[in-house]
Order: C-alpha cells, then sequence, then structure tokens
C-alpha cells in the first residue's frame, strides 16, 4: 500500500473496539478478521480491545449498544435485518471513529468485510455513511465436487474437500474457504456433487455425518450455512427399502430419520439439493409422481428443522431421437415445472438455471423467471467456466450475469426482472435467492486462470447488491488483487470487461450455442451435438442455420414468455441479433441489423475475435515488471493458450460454414 495512504488508515487503525451485548465466536472472527487484515494491509497491528473513548478507533458493534447513541440509531439498526450493516464516521471533533455496526453479529461481520474492502481500494474514511442489506436471501454456492477428489466440471485443480473417498483431514483450505466465502457475502453452501454417486449418498449417514459436521463447523464460524446434494433414491441404496416412492410411508420414514440424524450433528443444517429424473439420476417419475411429490416429500422431512429443499428444475429429455424436431430442449423446464407452479411446500425453493439450455455463452433467460408466481425461486449461475473457456480462456462473466439479472420478464408489468423474481421481491415470496457452480480448487490460487478469481468474487459482490456494475466489479477485484497502479488497474479492467464478447466472437454465433466436443465441452466442434440424443442445436445446412422456436412455425418456445417478451422474440425484425439464431432459422444472407449478413457476421466476428486475444496477450506483456513475476508469467500463458485456442475455433467455425453456404468472405480472408 502506498505510504501516504497507509499513514492514513493507520491514524484510523490503531485500536478495534468490540461491543456486543452477547460475545458470540462470528463478532470473535469479525474481530480477528479486522486485525488480521488491518495488519497486514498497513504493517501495524491495531489493538484490540479497549474503549472508545479516545477516539481514532474501529468500533464494531453487534446490536444496541451505548457508543451507537446518536450515531445509529435501534430503529436504524433493527431495519438492517439478519445481515444488513452501516458504516459510519462519527465521534467528535479530534475524537472521530468509524462505527461498524449491525443488528446482528452475522451483519457485523459483513460490514468488518467491507470495512478491509475501503481500505484495500483507497477510500476515504472521513464522512462515510454506508448502509447495506443483500438483495438475495440466499446467497449460495453449489461444488460439484466428488467424494473420490474429482470436480465434476472443475478446472482448477482437486477438490479442497475430499480425498480417496474421504473428508481431508487437513482443513486449512476449507478455512481460508470459509473466509472467502464470508468476505464476498456469500451464506450457503451446498458440499458435494449434484450427480450424487455411490460414496456420496452416504453423506447423509451416521459413519459420515461426524466429518460433515466438523466441515459445517468451518463454515458455521463465518455465517455460512452448509447444505448436502441428496440421492433420490437413497431409501433403496443405504435404506434398504425396494422403492424411492415418495408417497410410500416406509420411504417418508427414511426421510424423516436421516434429517433427524443430520440435525443431530448440524443444528443449522441448511436443507438437500436435489438433481432428480434430469440426465439419468433418479426421481419421483420412475414411480408415476411428480416433482412437487418428491420435493414436497423431502420438505416435510426438514421442516420440524427450519431446513429447506432446493430442488433443481434442470429437467430435459436426454435420449431424444435428433430425428424428432418437434422435441426441443429449450422447452422442457417450463413445461415440467410451470404446471407445477403453487403445488410446492413452502420450505421448497427451485432452482431455475438462468438460460433454458445449460450455460451457455448467450442465451436467453429462462422464461420460468415470471412464469412461477406460487412457488420459491433462486436463479442458477455457473461460475465454473464449463461452455466459456474452462479457465483456460479469460472470460468474465459479471457483464453476462447483469444481462440476466436485468432481463425484463413483464411478468407484473414493465420492471418485473429476473433479479425480482429470484429475491423472491416480484410475487412476494418469503425464499429466494441465487445460487453458482464453483469455479474453485486447490490450485494455489484457487481457480486455476488467475484471472477467474475475479468471477468468483464478482458473484458475491453482485448477488449482494444486484445493481453493482460490471465495470465497479472489475475495478475493485482488481484493486484488491494488485494494488492501484494505474496502468495495471486500467489494463486488467479493460480485459475483464471486453472478454465475454472476445469469447463470444470466436465461438459459437447469435445466440445458437454450444458447437463443442461433446463429453468434456472444450473445443471448437460444430456438429458436436448435431446428431446427439442429448438435443439438437444448430440445424445448419446449406441454406441457412438456427432453430426456429416460434409459436408460428416453429417449436413454439416463444410462447413460454410472457407477451411483451414472446412477441419481441417471435418476430425475426425484433430479435435482437445476438440471439437471433437461437429463435429463428435464417438464410446466411439474412441481413442483421448491423447491416451485415450472418454469413459475414460469421466471418468476420471470429476473425477479430481472434485478433482481440492477440491484443490481449499484447497489453498483458505490457504489464511485466509492474506486477510480480509468478503472476505475470502464470496469465500470460493462460492467455497464449488462448490465443491459440481462438484461432482453431475461427478456423473450424469459419471453414464449416464457407463449406456449408458456399459463400465467399468478402474480404477474401483465408479460410481452410
Ligand atoms: C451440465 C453439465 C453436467 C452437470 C449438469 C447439471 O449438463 O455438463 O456436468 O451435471 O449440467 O447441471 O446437472
Amino acid at each position: 500500500m502506498d505510504p501516504e495512504i497507509a499513514e492514513k488508515y493507520a491514524s484510523w487503525c490503531r485500536s478495534i473496539v468490540v461491543e456486543a451485548s452477547a460475545p458470540s465466536p462470528l463478532l470473535a472472527k469479525a474481530c480477528e478478521e479486522l486485525v488480521g487484515g488491518i495488519g497486514s494491509m498497513l504493517g501495524r497491528m491495531p489493538l484490540a480491545g479497549g474503549t472508545a473513548d479516545h477516539g481514532r478507533c474501529v468500533l464494531l458493534c453487534a446490536g444496541n449498544s451505548s457508543k451507537l447513541h446518536g450515531v445509529v440509531e435501534a430503529a436504524e439498526l433493527e431495519a438492517l435485518g439478519e445481515e444488513g450493516y452501516v458504516l459510519r464516521t462519527a465521534g467528535e471533533p479530534g475524537r472521530p471513529f468509524v462505527a461498524i455496526a449491525g443488528h446482528t453479529d452475522r451483519g457485523a461481520l459483513y460490514g468488518a468485510f467491507h470495512f478491509l474492502r475501503l481500505l484495500q481500494t483507497g477510500q476515504n474514511l472521513n464522512e462515510l455513511n454506508i448502509i447495506e442489506k443483500p438483495a438475495a436471501k440466499l446467497r449460495m454456492i453449489n461444488h460439484w465436487d466428488n467424494m473420490d477428489g474429482s470436480v465434476e466440471r472443475g478446472y482448477a485443480g482437486r477438490s479442497i474437500f475430499y480425498r480417496d473417498g474421504k473428508i481431508v483431514t487437513d482443513r486449512k483450505r476449507i478455512h481460508d474457504y470459509a473466509r472467502m466465502m464470508a468476505a464476498v457475502g456469500l451464506n450457503a453452501i451446498a458440499i458435494n456433487n449434484v450427480n450424487v454417486h455411490e460414496t456420496e449418498t452416504n453423506l447423509i449417514t451416521s459413519e459420515l455425518l461426524p466429518s460433515v459436521a466438523a466441515v459445517a463447523d468451518i463454515f458455521r464460524a463465518y455465517g455460512v450455512r452448509l447444505y448436502l446434494s441428496v440421492n433420490f433414491a437413497s431409501p433403496i441404496q443405504y435404506g434398504g427399502l425396494t422403492t424411492a416412492d415418495p408417497l410410500d410411508p416406509e420411504v417418508r420414514r427414511f426421510w424423516a430419520e436421516r434429517a433427524a440424524d443430520v440435525y443431530r450433528h448440524i443444528p443449522d443444517f441448511g436443507g438437500f439439493l436435489v438433481k432428480a429424473d434430469s440426465e439419468f439420476r433418479p426421481g419421483p417419475f420412475t414411480y408415476g409422481r411428480d416433482h412437487a411429490d418428491g420435493a414436497n416429500m423431502l420438505a416435510e422431512a426438514l421442516r420440524p428443522y427450519g431446513g429447506i429443499v432446493v430442488w433443481r428444475c434442470f429437467v430435459y429429455d436426454c435420449l431424444q431421437d435428433w430425428r424428432d424436431r418437434k422435441t426441443d430442449r429449450a422447452r422442457a423446464a417450463f413445461d415440467h415445472f410451470r404446471p407445477l407452479d403453487g403445488k410446492f411446500a413452502d420450505n421448497v425453493i427451485l432452482q431455475i438455471k438462468n438460460g433454458p439450455m445449460d450455460f451457455q455463452v448467450r442465451e436467453p433467460a429462462s422464461p420460468l423467471f415470471g412464469g412461477l408466481r406460487h412457488t420459491n425461486q433462486v436463479l442458477e449461475l455457473q461460475i465454473t467456466q464449463e461452455y466459456t473457456g474452462q479457465q483456460k480462456h479469460l472470460c468474465f462473466l459479471i457483464p453476462q450475469w447483469k444481462e440476466i439479472l436485468d432481463f425484463d420478464t413483464y411478468a407484473r408489468g414493465e420492471g418485473s426482472t429476473v433479479s425480482k423474481a429470484a429475491t423472491g421481491e416480484l410475487f412476494g415470496r418469503p425464499l429466494g435467492g441465487i445460487a453458482a457452480v464453483s469455479n474453485i480448487g486447490d490450485d494455489a490460487n484457487w481457480t486455476g486462470h488467475l484471472l477467474a478469481q475475479a468471477n468468483y468474487y464478482g458473484y458475491g459482490r453482485l448477488v449482494w447488491r444486484p445493481e453493482l456494475t460490471a465495470e465497479q466489479i472489475a475495478d475493485e477485484w482488481t484493486r484488491i488483487t494488485f494494488g492501484h497502479d494505474p496502468a495495471v488497474v486500467s489494463t486488467i479492467r479493460r480485459m475483464l470487461l471486453d472478454s465475454w464478447t472476445i469469447y463470444e466472437n470466436y465461438t459459437s454465433p447469435l445466440g445458437v450455442g454450444w458447437m463443442v466436443n461433446p463429453g468434456h465441452h472444450y473445443g471448437p466442434n460444430v456438429d458436436g451435438y448435431e446428431y446427439s440424443k442429448w438435443g439438437t442445436y444448430h440445424y445448419a445446412d446449406c441454406h441457412g442455420i438456427g432453430v426456429d422456436r416460434t409459436v408460428k412455425s416453429g417449436t413454439g418456445y416463444t410462447g413460454q414468455y410472457h407477451d411483451k417478451v414472446a412477441s419481441r422474440f417471435e418476430s425475426i425484425e425484433s430479435c435482437p441479433d445476438e440471439l437471433l439464431l437461437f429463435f429463428h432459422h435464417v438464410p446466411y444472407t439474412h441481413v442483421l441489423k448491423s447491416g451485415k449478413t450472418v454469413i459475414q457476421h460469421i466471418y468476420d466476428t471470429h476473425f477479430e475475435g481472434a485478433e482481440q486475444v492477440d491484443k490481449l496477450v499484447d497489453v498483458w506483456r505490457g504489464l511485466e515488471g509492474r506486477i510480480d513475476g509468478d503472476r505475470y508469467a502464470s496469465v500470460l500463458s493462460r492467455l497464449q493458450e488462448q490465443s491459440k485456442h481462438a484461432k482453431e475455433w475461427r478456423d473450424v467455425i469459419n471453414s464449416y460454414f464457407l463449406r456449408k453456404s458456399g459463400i465467399a468472405d468478402e474480404q477474401g480472408r483465408t479460410i481452410y
């Protein structure tokens, strides 16, 4: 830190005064974080303890305290709710102090981290008056970690939770991770893959619960609740029953016993996350029951303890016949869940992927947002970059998530955004929030690609405050991670902000999606899924490309949206260019709003995208010597891989479409 700034801060941070009606572990952590954070930033440890009477201190408060009189009133504190906080400069001239006050100890903890962020980003402390409350109640992370130590769709090493079929015994990394989650405001974690295999099915059994409880203890200390993904067929696999029928009394008894056992070990256990009847996972369909039957049965088991069921809507036919042009995977979630609206118990939340497909670089928002009025819901995002470069490519996803959160469903007229639907505000639902698939692993830098940390960080910040801009988040993360050198900050910020568009440029065009190698999903393969049972996605022939999802002549998917949105997508004229091929099949010569034909757009964006990656490499090289050698080299090598691979994408896509369409590039560039 700049010595002048450090000196200024040091005068505020000589001591930390802690005030609470009852001391709590969370508050102790908040104080510990302040002491450690300030100490490491300023090179001088503040004193913990003491009184506020000498001024120039940080006052950390949970609940009302006489020291807050005239600074934060009781009513204001109460209005902060469970997790909000105030940061305010107060005190008499010559004896000012900064108050970090929460109504609860959890609020105070988040306030403490916010205070540290102010120092890290070089903010002035003289006139602080910050009042914060999270927009989303549930701010969750889903880990797709398996007990053998692998991470499904993980690109940052092995699991931090498991090794060789067991929960790790050295839990230092988990502890650091819990701190990191709290620092960005997250409050819930599911620690095992939604695809619950044999070993993981046993996580809810008496044999494994003690070690799960030890992990829950670590997270609890930072205000994070633990959840487990469960196998719907557990009554058969573990319970020795012959059925998992949700209406069977023995099955219900099985789950009630498991829930009781879980809560004996983990009194504040969050609940179950469930992937059922999806991609070969068992579910209620086997027994002729629906998803409400399945979810409500688990909800009943958890209800006595205040637990919730997070039930995923990622349900579609993955044994489709590619010749069948009526089945449209995009329709599936809505077709399954919309008829059940209102049938789910109050402690069930439906978890809905952001788009109707599967985390593609560009998708419209799922029509279930705004389509479900009487059901709790959470938005599911994917931080791990399964389809967006697998943390070998740079792809800062905050701009994409912002578009999703701001997407207007028109469910209750203008302004009915996905963000409001997910938080529960739109229809006054008691529960709601946002969940995302983690991108971390045991790599030293957590995320493989160092700059992919910005996605995790940004996720936390965005679900706390969806109105933050991508620019603000990129700026914050860059300063916190690399300091304040203006050249470094402006370069990295720009790289982050441009990266999603760049990635889209050289990969799948105009919203059509996929075009990846089947299975691992890395690298170009235009027909990878075209003749596949998992769904078919572009229908390119010698005349044109795209999927007709209109009501008029296609699969009828557009009709799942509210009128205003439906008509925008239904008509080729009003459908936005970037989603054109998701909604319409058009000739290659169709002219876009940009004035270019579809085919020329494909060529141009692919040449441009590959060039843009070369520029990323160049600008990064410009930072040599300005950031430490290790981080410089590690990012450089990822960018070089991206640059090579972007050219592979460019050439595969361009060649495919040149050969299909027979239409030459207007600029006569090399296409193979
Ligand atoms: C994708 C992903 C799978 C994952 C699934 C899910 O299909 O490729 O690995 O299990 O999503 O979200 O359940």
